[in-house]
């Protein structure tokens, strides 16, 4: 037994050399500009990638959580990370031998300092709530897909006490309870007539101990509220009212496995709002009212024509798509649209979702606008011209055709 325990410390003694060697930056995936939110980040993105409960058959996880866990409390802390930039992992390791702290931590409680839930995803703990938001995004960005960044607000363990309540690490055991979370009530029912009752202790909450010198950031409450930043990678061609899921980055506690954040991206009404400060929205929002609009995979466009250009043909127009690409529509001279003709462009719909290079259609709608006879004095001209063919070629033709 003492054997195995010298080997087992030669062991873990033996890992942080090997593992010191790494580029800290090379395994967040950063680089050495990296702001502490992108550090926190990468952290918090990799850390559940690799978590071995996660991985079950993938024995290489839990070495590469490990060192995600690492590199992250290396980088995190601005002396270490000084240091590493300067000397490198053995300037640090050097530096850490020399009696200033250093060391990695339990990679599981680091976890935990982050997502609660005593490090694990799995094993039967309390699920805390997952969090739902709407996230408006304008047609432009579920056709060209990008990263999005955003914030919300949420229950963070405290990282000054790292979820322990206490200011210096410790607890004692409730007086109240004697640690037991509960104590039996005595009601008197009626005169003489008792009935026992066990209730939560309101001393510790039915925690058992009680926290004599509370953290001073959290005042003993071991969470709470902050900010962070989370990154949404918005698919080309995502469907309207899609769901993502954040997993673990719901409320955080530490007598619970964080829940998710589930955002559903939701189409900007083309009708409604542009946003003014966006050039692409304001540019695709067509103050004339035209819009694009989206039915699955499809685009819908309508196009005003004139009179002269829907009977005699021989017009260009020059579609702005979404992403800024030009869409010519057409007719030669002699070609007549009718109102209400329906054209579908091959190709020129949406990105269709998870099928790189695959497009849905594009549906021109054309609607004929006549001109204001009164107005434009063209009335006694087009009388003409219409008399002139009720005479050729009799009145029931001509008028079956114009
Ligand atoms: C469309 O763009 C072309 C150049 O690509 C230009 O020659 C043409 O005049 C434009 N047509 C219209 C109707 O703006
Ligand atoms: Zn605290
Ligand atoms: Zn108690």
């Amino acid at each position: 037994m003492k054997f195995l325990f010298r080997s087992l410390l030669i062991l873990l003694s033996i890992i942080p050399l090997i593992l010191a060697a790494q580029d800290y930056y090379k395994i967040l995936g950063l680089d050495k500009s990296a702001s502490p939110k992108d550090i926190k980040r990468a952290y918090r993105t990799l850390s559940k990638k690799w978590h071995p409960d996660k991985n079950p058959d993938n024995p290489a996880a839990s070495d590469k959580f490990r060192e995600v866990a690492e590199a992250y409390e290396t980088l995190s802390d601005d002396e270490q990370r000084k240091i590493y930039d300067r000397y490198g992992a053995e300037g640090l390791k050097k530096h850490q031998q020399g009696g200033q702290g250093g060391g990695h931590h339990d990679p599981f409680d680091l976890f935990s300092r982050f997502f609660g839930g005593g490090g694990h995803f799995h094993g039967g703990q309390r699920r805390g709530p997952n969090m739902e938001l709407n996230m408006p995004i304008s047609l432009h960005d579920f056709y060209t897909g990008g990263q999005r960044e955003f914030q919300i607000e949420k229950q963070q363990i405290c990282e000054h006490c790292e979820g322990s309540g206490s200011a210096d690490g410790h607890t004692e055991t409730c007086a109240e309870c004697s640690g037991r979370g509960v104590k039996l009530v005595k009601h008197m029912l009626a005169p003489g007539i008792f009935q026992q009752m066990q209730t939560i202790c309101n001393k510790c909450n039915g925690q058992g101990h009680v926290i004599s010198k509370p953290c001073k950031i959290c005042g003993g409450a071991k969470v709470k509220k902050d900010t962070v930043t989370l990154k949404l990678d918005l698919e080309k061609g995502t469907p309207n009212h899609a769901q993502m899921v954040f997993e673990n980055e719901g409320d955080e506690s530490p007598d619970w496995v964080a829940g998710d954040v589930l955002i559903n991206v939701i189409q900007m009404e083309a009708t409604g709002e542009v946003d003014p400060t966006n050039d692409e929205e304001v540019k695709h929002g067509k103050t004339d009212g035209m819009f694009f609009r989206r039915k699955g995979n499809d685009l819908y466009w309508k196009e005003v024509l004139g009179l002269r250009e829907a009977l005699l043909g021989d017009w260009t127009r020059n579609l702005t798509h979404l992403d800024g690409h030009v869409v010519k529509l057409g007719k030669k001279k002699g070609i007549t649209v009718q109102p209400n003709f329906v054209e579908r462009i091959k190709g020129e719909g949406m990105p269709i979702y998870q099928k790189d290079g695959e497009f849905g259609d594009l549906v021109v709608e054309y609607e004929v606008i006549l001109p204001d006879l009164m107005d434009s004095g063209m009335r006694k001209d087009l009388q003409e011209v219409f008399d002139k063919w009720h005479k050729k070629k009799g009145e029931k033709l001509v008028k079956d055709e114009l």
